[in-house]
């Protein structure tokens, strides 16, 4: 596999794992117990840091590649960059929604809940399209040329999370993945 696609196979991964927390917290919540609305923040903070810096602009280098190829379902990869836009209002609308609690502002949990969960169904439903169509086309697209010009123009930032940690960003969220993290 080209290292560029092994690099986002493995982010995949790791974003299933931040979702099942995400899941787990939104859970607590629901049920009335406070969460560790900090680490929540936190792991919003780095779901839309890292997915915007890096991996959203590498996806985007292949999608566009495949697309100026001729391949003649654009549809599927037009949904995927267009959805690149909306998972990130998402996210920004549930931070708001979180801020507003922490705030004291008057909302209603259910709907807080509500932007949480449409958050997570969002980025998996995203996710899935990637893994069982989009991925599996590119790479019996793309020339080995194409992958080393992906691969040159693609952010080259490591994750702050499971990769090179920012032990003062993301303090919070390594903590959980601490044992997981440098997998
Ligand atoms: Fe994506
Ligand atoms: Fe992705």
């Amino acid at each position: 596999m080209h290292p560029v696609m092994t690099r986002l196979a493995k982010d995949h991964l790791r974003l299933v794992k931040v979702l099942d927390l995400f899941e787990t917290l939104l859970d607590r919540f629901h049920d009335g117990t406070e969460p560790d609305y900090h680490l929540m923040s936190e792991m919003l903070e780095y779901m839309e840091d890292y997915s915007e810096s890096v991996h959203h602009p590498t996806e985007e280098l292949i999608f566009e590649r495949v697309l100026a190829s001729g391949y003649e379902r654009r549809d599927v990869f037009d949904v995927l960059i267009r959805q690149h836009a909306v998972l990130g209002q998402l996210n920004r609308r549930f931070r708001q929604s979180l801020d507003g609690i922490l705030h004291e502002a008057v909302l209603l949990r259910e709907d807080v809940e509500a932007h949480g969960r449409e958050l997570i169904a969002a980025l998996r439903a995203h996710q899935r399209l990637e893994d069982e169509e989009a991925f599996p086309i590119a790479l019996e697209r793309l020339t080995d040329d194409d992958w080393m010009a992906v691969e040159a123009a693609a952010p080259t930032r490591d994750d702050p999370v499971f990769g090179t940690p920012d032990p003062v960003r993301y303090h919070a969220l390594y903590a959980c993945f601490a044992s997981e993290a440098r997998d």
